[in-house]
């Protein structure tokens, strides 16, 4: 007798890994698919450069001039990429941010050149908020207290909606996080002649610290030490997400968002179980730029990490991913 004595091995009745056994059977089977069609790239576009400025903590990202900004979305295109998403950085940053509505606001610029470039073969999206155009950084009016103004802020966003629509985009996203705030944007919009245009709602959007690198982007930093918490969402909450959601939704949202991803998988499964608009998370900038850092110190396979971000934010049940992966997963496909 040499090792141990062992028992009778039953043989196995069921085998899973027969399923397994080849990158073929695995397609076959597989439950999931992440396809080009449902991602949006999000772009900066920065007024008064003249060379696109590379963003140190977003590696492959930069701030895009209003020609460059064109190049890159030509070869999006022409990687099959279906939508992007704006956000600007203006010159000259104000109180109120009123660079958001000016209708020759940069974003406001970009989309109407991109329309002209590409018509309706791509979704042209804009993220509606003021924070990279306030001098404070808070997405609204801020009052004496220092709170953020929730009425007042709500003037604003009905007018960045309609300069929005009216310089070409098919679609506004709300980032404020305004209590009533897709409400007066439908209305805005409605009321200036644009009842096609759809909003995107960033519904349940938490108070997150994963979008550091994403405030770099736009060169914000909320004035004094300040941050979110007073009306983006508290992380440890998700039913306080399904309110959010059902309020946007009877506003009149056309599509909902979760965000940050990842760490909010079960907040995306929740509202996916939930509504029947379709679902969008946002893969944000921290999310991005973790896995960056992590594969440039050779601790994780960046690119296989990625797909599998993308592909657990799909198995969540998002319909839709925001993701700065977006031209590389275009390029893989
Ligand atoms: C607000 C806005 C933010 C992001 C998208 N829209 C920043 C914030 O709420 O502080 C973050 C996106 C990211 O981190 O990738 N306009």
């Amino acid at each position: 007798m040499t090792g141990p004595e062992i028992g009778r091995i039953d043989t196995p009745t069921a085998r899973p890994r027969r399923l397994r056994r080849s990158a073929a059977m695995r397609d076959l089977v597989s439950e999931v698919h992440v396809r080009v069609d449902d991602l949006i790239a999000p772009l900066f576009v920065r007024e008064g450069i003249d060379e696109p400025v590379p963003i140190e903590s977003l590696p492959g990202v930069v701030q895009h001039t209003l020609e460059s900004l064109r190049s890159e979305v030509s070869e999006l295109v022409d990687l099959g990429v279906k939508s992007v998403i704006l956000f600007g950085i203006p010159a000259e940053k104000d109180e109120v941010g009123s660079q958001a509505y000016h209708p020759d606001g940069i974003v406001q610029q970009a989309l109407a050149a991109l329309l002209a470039d590409h018509g309706d073969r791509l979704v042209l999206m804009a993220d509606l908020c003021v924070d990279e155009y306030t001098s404070h950084g808070h997405c609204g009016i801020v009052d004496a207290r220092g709170d953020v103004d929730n009425d007042a802020t709500l003037e604003l966003y009905a007018k960045a909606a309609v300069a929005q629509a009216t310089a070409g985009a098919h679609v506004v996203a709300p980032s404020g996080m305004m209590d009533g705030q897709v409400a007066v944007i439908r209305a805005a919009l409605d009321d200036a002649g644009f009842p096609d245009v759809a909003i995107l709602a960033y519904s349940a959007k938490y108070a997150s610290a994963l979008y550091g690198p994403f405030r770099d982007a736009v060169d914000v930093s909320i004035a004094d030490g300040g941050d979110r918490k007073g009306y983006q969402q508290d992380h440890r909450n998700v039913r306080e997400a399904i309110r959010e959601i059902d309020l946007d939704v009877a506003e009149g949202a056309d599509m909902v968002m979760v965000k940050p991803a990842l760490a909010y998988l079960d907040v995306i499964r929740d509202v996916a179980q939930h509504v029947d608009v379709p679902v969008a998370a946002y893969h944000v900038s921290g999310e991005y730029a973790m896995i960056h850092a992590a594969g440039e110190r050779g601790w994780i396979d960046a690119d296989a990490v990625a797909f599998e971000h993308l592909t657990s934010i799909k198995r969540a049940g998002a319909n839709i991913i925001l993701t700065y992966f977006t031209r590389w997963f275009a390029e893989q496909a």
